[in-house]
């Protein structure tokens, strides 16, 4: 009892470990307990069809063996086979003489590769508490001191083991589930690094993509200018003073963050306006003027397909509208106006008051809040503009003349070209 009380104990005490070193623990103290020269230890995996034996570890104290890693199919044609396929322990006294009924033969093979003489054996299942066999201990030769002649097992080695056997092969069944679901938390653990090192890549392919996307309608705001007087720098500016009055105003972030690179397509449809219209130097006629004011319906009509540029459409045809609906195309007035047409008038009147013309000179920032405040001869705030934004603008445009400041016009700026019409100031027919 001594005997068992001591197997339980190194059972019991035996710490998480790996499945491999408790096996092994298992093996080198089974043979400790009956005299065991040699054994190999099994355990049983897979399931159904694919249910096999994986040798875990194979000792032997007179010839070196290295670590096992064969497998056997659970048929009865092998001992471990046998055992593991019935549940039986089975005891040999001389594995080269095998009586005739038993259905397993001996494979002789490890003994002539190491000259060794596997004589006598004890066969017996690691059981779990279903009383199912997890793994399978294979002992051979007991020794006996003062014999030359390995001795055969008998029921008192049996008797020292096999009462154990449910409680190692309990623990064997633990510590391999542990394994598992540590393997599989591993597994896991790498899925989800994998998962995250894509989302980051596909992150970084969307920032490219909008990259691109802002370059390209950049690059088309700027197409539209080939013709005209106004530069990459009028765009740029519009972009952002309309992002200022969008903020200054509490417009959602993303609205103001689409506004920024909207804005600066207001004129792209002046792309499909008639070269010769475009191009005249001088007064146009009521039929060339016409033309003209179509800028707004072929704007639309280039940006309307496009999903991303569905505001970038409304502020290209609603630009030259005005607030008591005098403007153009549509004579729309007030909140009819889209508010990101109201904001970007605004934003086009301001920089064309600022920018020199040919025919004249570039406006101070004092000068041009008094004219959006009272008006002039050619500009009506009043009827022009969203009077929110009027107000707005007289407490907030030190914004704008900062943003003009920043992006201070080029040379190419004041240069002489043909002109007629960009902002709301000189298009309206
Ligand atoms: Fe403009
Ligand atoms: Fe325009």
């Amino acid at each position: 009892m001594d005997v068992l009380r001591e197997f339980l104990e190194f059972i019991e005490s035996s710490r998480p470990e790996p499945v491999g070193r408790l096996l092994r623990r298992v093996l080198l103290k089974s043979r400790e307990l009956t005299g065991a020269e040699a054994g190999t230890i099994f355990i049983v995996r897979g399931r159904g069809a694919t249910r096999r034996l994986e040798a875990a570890d194979s000792q032997n104290d007179v010839v070196p063996v290295t670590s096992a890693t064969f497998v056997l199919p659970i048929t009865t044609s092998s001992i471990a086979g046998y055992t593991a396929a019935t549940g039986e322990t089975v005891f040999v006294d001389d594995l080269y003489e095998l009586p005739e009924e038993v259905p397993f033969t001996f494979d002789r093979s490890f003994d002539r590769r190491h000259g060794y003489r596997s004589r006598s054996m004890l066969c017996f299942p690691l059981l779990n508490y279903d009383r199912r066999v997890v793994g399978v201990v294979q002992l051979i030769n007991r020794r006996v001191e003062g014999h030359d002649r390995p001795a055969a097992f008998g029921d008192e080695q049996a008797g020292l083991i096999v009462p154990v056997n449910h409680i190692v092969g309990a623990a064997i069944e633990r510590a391999d589930m542990l394994e598992r679901i540590r393997a599989q938390n591993v597994r896991l653990r790498d899925r989800n690094r994998t998962l995250a090192e894509q989302r980051a890549r596909i992150a970084a392919l969307q920032d490219e993509t909008e990259d691109a996307f802002r370059l390209s309608i950049n690059l088309l705001a700027r197409a539209a200018e080939v013709h005209d007087r106004d530069t990459a720098a009028h765009v740029l500016r519009v972009n952002e003073y309309s992002h200022f009055i969008a903020s200054e105003l509490g417009m959602p972030a993303a609205f103001c963050d689409e506004i920024r690179y909207s804005a600066q397509l207001h004129d792209v449809g002046k792309m499909s306006v008639d070269g010769r219209v475009l191009r005249k130097r001088g007064p146009l006629d009521d039929e060339e003027r016409a033309e003209m004011c179509r800028h707004p319906e072929y704007g639309f009509q280039i940006l309307e397909p496009s999903d991303r540029l569905q505001m970038a459409a409304s502020i290209a045809l609603n630009h030259h509208e005005r607030w008591d609906g005098t403007g153009y195309p549509n004579r729309r007035r007030g909140e009819e106006i889209p508010i990101e047409a109201r904001i970007v008038a605004l934003a086009d009147i301001y920089d064309a008051l600022r920018s020199p013309r040919p025919y004249k000179p570039g406006l101070d920032h004092e000068r041009t809040v008094r004219i959006l405040a009272e008006g002039d001869d050619r500009l009506d705030p009043e009827g022009h503009l969203d009077p929110t934004l009027r107000v707005l603008f007289a407490a907030r445009h030190a914004g704008l003349a900062e943003i003009w400041d920043r992006f201070s016009p080029s040379a190419a700026e004041a240069e002489a070209g043909p002109d007629h019409s960009s902002s709301s100031l000189t298009a309206v027919p």
